[in-house]
């Protein structure tokens, strides 16, 4: 069968679970309901092209890879993602290396692009699956409360429903599900940082087998990669920093001070720089995740800063819990995994919240920080250096915490 181009052009006016965001929560959700035989609807406010180029995750923990296995979308996966047994540590101008596998019996993660997930979860979409529109731009939900919630949502210039059993917000940090719950039955948490990162791409083979996460004088840097030939690398910058401050030159020059060790001149291979972005950081949980017949999953729920490569993974992780339990409703009609869904994931995300946070903390420097703050980062460092202990808690939340 020929892979269709671009999706159909309307959506049915019912569906059993309305998902909104084609981000790789909404996606993988239809992907996963799909496969148990249960009827749903995705709605994208972006085109193909947008969704499928924006520049973003680059780690899949083994429990994302295991389930995007399990639901047929892992092929390009499997041949060309980057198995990885470990990440580095340099601080203190000394490199240690966390060996993943030895830490937690067995796990290990991948490098496989955000992009390149979307793309394949997309492509499986518009082949087989449930119905995806792009460039329909939802602006609410209504009854959320009653037994049949309703998206509304704008196509080709029209106003359009979707009638709905359940209704899922995949639709990220800035979506508008979120809204549909009461205020006065929502709480949100958030913590932002007083710093952000200036992430590029470059065509150089990376200069590391593994990333490379640096703390230094001059605050955080991090090597990672997108494949053998492309490298992803980012360095602490002042919040509201313009990237068009920074020339080249001044980047790799930044990099190599940051990553700088001191018994060797080691320095990163340089190679055209092909984009530069500026990414905010912050904390942020909505709790719960429900209300009613309305889901949160993903961004649309929860936010982490990026330093312990958490986000996508615990998107992942809350559409497969939310996936069981339409599946045992769908099955048994117990409606007993639903009710537990927010309560399941909120335990998982806060220590992802946590390990974030904790990774971020340590990690970089605070322009308020003071020198004892600096030696108790080095300290906390040197006790993961040092103690296989501290190493394999560091290492089982790298790798990902099981799902329940
Ligand atoms: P998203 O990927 O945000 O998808 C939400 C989708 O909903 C989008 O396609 C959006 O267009 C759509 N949508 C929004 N509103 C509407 C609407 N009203 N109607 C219809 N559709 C709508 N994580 C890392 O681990 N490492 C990183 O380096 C990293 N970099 C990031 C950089 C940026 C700029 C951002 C924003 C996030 C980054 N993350 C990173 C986090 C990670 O990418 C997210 O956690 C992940 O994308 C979450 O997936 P999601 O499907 O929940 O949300
Ligand atoms: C990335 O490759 O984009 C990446 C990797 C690890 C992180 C954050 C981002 O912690």
């Amino acid at each position: 069968m020929t892979a269709p181009t671009s999706a159909p052009a309307a959506a049915p006016a019912r569906t059993t679970v309305g998902i909104v965001g084609a981000g790789p929560a909404g996606l993988l959700l239809a992907r996963l309901l799909h496969a148990a035989g249960i009827d749903c609807v995705v709605l994208e406010s972006r085109d193909r092209a947008y969704v499928e180029q924006r520049q973003r995750a680059g780690i899949l923990e083994q429990g994302t890879v295991d389930v995007l296995r399990e639901s047929g979308a892992a092929e390009r996966l499997d041949r060309e993602g980057l198995p990885h047994d470990g990440i580095e540590l340099r601080f203190d101008g000394r490199a240690h290396r966390i060996d993943f596998p030895a830490l937690t019996g067995g796990r290990r993660v991948w490098v496989y692009a955000q992009t390149e997930v979307v793309k394949d979860l997309v492509a499986l979409q518009l082949v087989d699956g449930a119905p995806l529109l792009f460039e329909a731009q939802v602006t609410g939900v209504t009854g959320a409360d009653s037994s049949a919630p309703t998206i509304h949502y704008t196509h080709q210039g029209v106003d359009h429903t979707l009638a709905c059993d359940y209704v899922v917000g995949c639709d990220g940090f800035h979506g508008v599900v979120r809204e549909a719950i009461p205020v006065e039955a929502r709480q949100t948490f958030e913590r932002t940082y007083p710093y952000s990162w200036l992430g590029i791409l470059a065509d150089v083979p990376p200069s590391s087998d593994e990333l490379v996460y640096a703390h230094s004088p001059r605050g955080f840097a991090l090597l990672s990669m997108r494949s053998p030939t492309v490298s992803r690398l980012y360095l602490q910058v002042p919040n509201g920093t313009d990237p068009a401050d920074w020339s080249d030159d001044r980047i790799w020059d930044e990099l190599d001070a940051r990553f700088a060790l001191a018994d060797s001149d080691w320095k990163l291979a340089r190679g055209p720089i092909t984009a530069k972005s500026v990414l905010p950081m912050r904390s942020s949980v909505t709790e719960p995740m429900r209300h009613g017949r309305l889901f949160l999953a993903g961004d649309a729920a929860h936010i982490v800063p990026p330093t312990g490569a958490k986000g996508l993974n615990l998107a992942a992780a809350d559409v497969t819990v939310l996936a069981q339990a339409f599946t045992a409703l769908h099955r048994t009609g117990s409606t007993q995994l639903l009710d537990a869904y927010s309560a399941t994931c909120l335990n998982r995300v806060w220590r992802a919240e946590h390990f974030s946070y904790f990774m971020t903390t340590t990690l970089h420097t605070d322009p308020s920080q003071s020198p004892f703050d600096t030696r108790l980062q080095l300290s906390q460092l040197d006790r993961i250096a040092t103690s296989p202990h501290a190493a394999a808690e560091l290492a089982a939340n790298y790798a990902g915490l099981p799902l329940n």
